[in-house]
């Protein structure tokens, strides 16, 4: 099996831990700007026609008719400021209003080159920008202010300041907050496919005809969480787990006869461990990079094969001494057909539930041979995954996004 796809099923698994949803495939080109709080106190962008020359806020004026233009931008800002300090009532907290011009004397203080701009003496009001005829001005208003100041000789708009989206992004930071209720975003720009898709959802061609690559995830990024792992063998000794102030990435133990060996890391063969421990946690390939991930170390055979001792002895000291209450996922690759009457299937079965009562969460593969786990009659189970208290994950094909489906050989 491709083991590319085998790894997207605990990246799904994972994603249901840090709860994320699938947002739309559809890049936003959002005109969607977010108006604050429309009667509050405020600032406003005033736009002026300046009847005069050009008006220039950082250079020093030279000809009359500058001169003109100079007085002309200068007594609107006067005008506005007298009418502020004559309607103070009408702002909702009128102390701002002190606190905003406290604050340009301060920073006055410190940067004494503010003072040669030509933005007149509020802090309340003064021109941003002006090209040609038009000037827009900066204003902190009422909303009764607002309505007056809107109809003033030459006024062409009174606008309550926007949030537009930020330049050269196709999303909508606000709608995939509010989609997915995370408290911050961070977006992961032209990641893997197995990232991407999951921020995708189903990707549907006949709607959306270009595919995101970026990777949408809270910012929490599985900080805080634990992810134990039992693997053959692992390697966290480069690149994508060099946060290591962040987070802790280590092998815990290896599995020596039925007793963890604390510290070990098993054998020199790092492949399937190293991938799945980077697709979780690494800090490029992985959903939850700042995830602890733990690894247990359990020795197999040639044909991939563990001894039931050491599958139930590192169940037994990942139960004892790593579930830490809602923090804790366990991703157990391994998995075997077994009869329900069997003992080690009993044993299996109470520690996993054990484990879930303690707050953590089972993650196992469904395996591949193109079986039904539970069978119709007393016949043989595919266990853990058969259990009730694990996620049981089957495993997709995913060579690109538009061929993305089950894949055929699991079960
Ligand atoms: C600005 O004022 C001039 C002169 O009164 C007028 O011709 C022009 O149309 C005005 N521009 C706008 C945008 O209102
Ligand atoms: C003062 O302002 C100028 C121009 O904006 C800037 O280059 C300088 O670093 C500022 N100095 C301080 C102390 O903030
Ligand atoms: C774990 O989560 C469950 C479900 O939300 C809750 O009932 C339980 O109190 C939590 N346990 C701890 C230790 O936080
Ligand atoms: C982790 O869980 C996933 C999903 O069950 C599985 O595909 C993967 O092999 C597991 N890996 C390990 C190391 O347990
Ligand atoms: C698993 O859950 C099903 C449905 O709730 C229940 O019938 C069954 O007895 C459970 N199995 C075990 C072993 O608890
Ligand atoms: C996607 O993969 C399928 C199956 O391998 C292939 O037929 C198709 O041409 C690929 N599409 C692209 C755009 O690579
Ligand atoms: C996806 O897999 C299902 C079987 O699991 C199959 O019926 C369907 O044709 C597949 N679709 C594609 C596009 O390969």
């Amino acid at each position: 099996m491709n083991n590319n796809l085998k790894y997207f099923s605990i990246l799904v698994v994972i994603s249901l831990l840090l709860n994320i949803p699938y947002t739309r495939g559809e890049k936003v080109l959002s005109n969607k700007d977010t108006i604050i709080n429309a009667k509050k106190d405020q600032y406003y962008l005033i736009y002026f026609n300046n009847t005069y020359d050009e008006f220039k806020i950082f250079s020093n004026l030279k000809n009359r008719k500058r001169q003109e233009s100079y007085n002309n931008v200068l007594s609107f800002v006067d005008k506005i400021h007298n009418l502020i300090a004559e309607n103070k009532h009408t702002y909702e907290n009128p102390k701002i209003l002190d606190k905003i011009e406290e604050k340009s004397k301060l920073k006055k203080r410190s940067n004494n080159s503010q003072q040669f701009f030509n933005y007149g003496n509020s802090e309340l009001i003064y021109p941003i920008s002006s090209v040609g005829n038009r000037v827009v001005f900066y204003s902190f208003l009422s909303y009764d202010l607002y309505k007056k100041v809107k109809t003033l000789n030459n006024v062409i708009e009174c606008t309550t300041n926007k949030y537009s989206v930020s330049i050269n992004s196709y999303y909508n930071k606000e709608d995939i907050l509010k989609e997915t209720k995370w408290n911050k975003l961070s977006v992961r720009e032209n990641a893997d496919l197995h990232l991407s898709l999951i921020s995708q959802g189903i990707y549907n061609t006949n709607i959306i005809n270009k595919y995101d690559n970026n990777y949408y995830y809270p910012s929490s990024a599985g900080k805080d969480v634990d992810i134990v792992i039992m693997d053959s063998s692992f390697n966290f000794d480069y690149s994508e787990f060099e946060n290591t102030n962040d987070r802790i990435a280590k092998c815990v133990a290896h599995i020596e006869d039925g007793k963890p060996v604390i510290g070990k890391c098993g054998s020199c063969d790092y492949y399937h461990g190293e991938q799945v421990a980077d697709t979780a946690g690494g800090l490029k390939h992985g959903v939850a990079n700042l995830a602890n991930i733990y690894g247990i170390a359990i020795s197999s055979n040639e044909n991939g094969e563990y001894l039931q001792s050491d599958i139930l002895s590192a169940l037994q000291f990942i139960y004892e001494k790593l579930i830490r209450p809602n923090k804790t996922v366990v991703n157990i690759s391994s998995g075997n057909w077994q009869y329900e009457k069997d003992n080690f299937f009993i044993q299996y079965q109470e520690i996993v539930d054990k484990i879930t009562k303690k707050g953590g969460i089972v993650v196992t593969s469904a395996g591949n041979d193109r079986e039904e786990i539970n069978p119709e009659i007393n016949d043989l189970y595919y266990i853990p995954c058969s259990f009730n208290n694990t996620i049981c994950v089957g495993s997709t094909i995913s060579y690109n996004v538009s061929k993305y489906n089950r894949s055929l050989y699991k079960n």
